[in-house]
């Protein structure tokens, strides 16, 4: 039986933390909240500790993991960075931001899934940055759901996935803020930065930054991000595109025993099983929640909303075509 353990999302308690950290020191796995979803922990610089991340989940072992760090010092002794490296950091850590970098030999190679590189990210959650402190090792932490389905954004999600398969849940109350994971950016070249899956932090306010354009991944046979080649956030029941001029009557017979997530307040005439947020952001907050909500409703299918190519609503959109198990142009 996995322990769930409510914290405070705002001011941790310490005692919850320090018996958290010791799990992770002592080489076990524990839940944590992120502002992105929840992560599965493990101390990134113990191969055992990692190892059991990958059971625990059914990861593939060549899908490598993001080192949660909670001071950019920390980094140092992690990667090779370079100036660019440390002006994005500098400028927007903490934050729903990934940068990878050429790894430096003190990471396992099974933490990197074997890469000659190394991801890094400082979580912009109270709950998440005293644990890495209180642990004082970076902390490897892929979405703690099972591989291939939707990410966590809620304890109990969690709980669905993990129970016993892991230590331990902080839950820190609610849904976590953006709901879609980290924009996972390649760095490692400072005169070519490279996105490698969109995500929580808008390309568009790092290309103002760098003043340059991220160059948009390639469809090549080999994927840079080895995760974006598989299935991914896939509710137990189809889920299919529909733009929002096809919301119409003229549609509405294939709408039959159907649900809906999205934007459009048109939809409710339509579906049996309605999700509709106030905006872009909800959307991608709540998107995965949905889908674990209608996949146990007595519903054939999920119609997911498409939505416009900026801010958030790239990182959605990559999200919503996986799930949909669309081609897109990175795997
Ligand atoms: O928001 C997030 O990023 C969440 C929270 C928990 O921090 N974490 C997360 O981890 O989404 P995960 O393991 O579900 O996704 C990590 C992605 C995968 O697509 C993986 O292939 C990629 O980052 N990645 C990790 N290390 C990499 C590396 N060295 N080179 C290229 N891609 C890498
Ligand atoms: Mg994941």
């Amino acid at each position: 039986m996995t322990q769930i353990l409510r914290i405070n999302k705002f001011n941790p308690e310490a005692d919850i933390i320090s018996q958290a950290a010791a799990l992770i020191k002592s080489g076990e796995l524990v839940a944590f909240p992120t502002e992105t979803v929840y992560g599965l922990g493990a101390d990134a610089l113990n191969p055992e500790a990692v190892a059991k991340i990958f059971r625990a989940k059914g990861r593939p072992s060549d899908n490598p993991l993001i080192l949660h760090i909670c001071d950019v010092n920390q980094v140092r002794d992690l990667a090779h960075e370079n100036d660019v490296s440390r002006a994005i950091m500098q400028k927007f850590f903490p934050a729903p931001l990934t940068l990878v970098l050429k790894a430096k030999d003190s990471v396992p190679k099974i933490t990197r899934g074997g890469l000659d590189s190394v991801a890094i990210r400082m979580p912009d959650n109270p709950i998440a940055q005293s644990l890495i402190e209180s642990s004082q090792v970076p902390i490897a932490a892929p979405s703690a759901n099972l591989s291939g389905r939707p990410s966590p954004t809620d304890s109990q999600s969690v709980f669905q996935d993990m129970n016993g398969k892991i230590e331990m849940i902080l839950d820190g109350g609610g849904l976590t803020d953006f709901g879609i994971e980290s924009t996972v950016i390649d760095v490692s070249n400072p005169g070519k930065i490279a996105l490698l899956r969109p995500g929580a932090f808008a390309i568009e306010t790092l290309e103002k930054f760098l003043n340059a354009k991220v160059s948009e991944p390639e469809k090549i046979s080999q994927p840079r991000s080895p995760g974006m080649k598989y299935k991914h956030y896939a509710p137990k029941i189809p889920v299919e595109i529909i733009c929002p001029e096809d919301l119409t009557l003229s549609h509405a017979n294939k709408f039959a025993n159907s649900g809906f997530v999205g934007i459009n307040q048109r939809a409710k005439i339509f579906f049996k099983r309605a999700i509709i947020f106030e905006n872009v952001n909800n959307y991608a907050r709540g998107l995965f929640f949905a889908f674990r909500e209608l996949e146990n409703q007595d519903i054939a299918r999920i119609f997911v909303e498409w939505i416009p190519d900026w801010g958030i609503g790239r990182g959605l959109r990559d999200r919503i075509s996986r799930a949909a198990g669309v081609d897109t142009n990175q795997s």
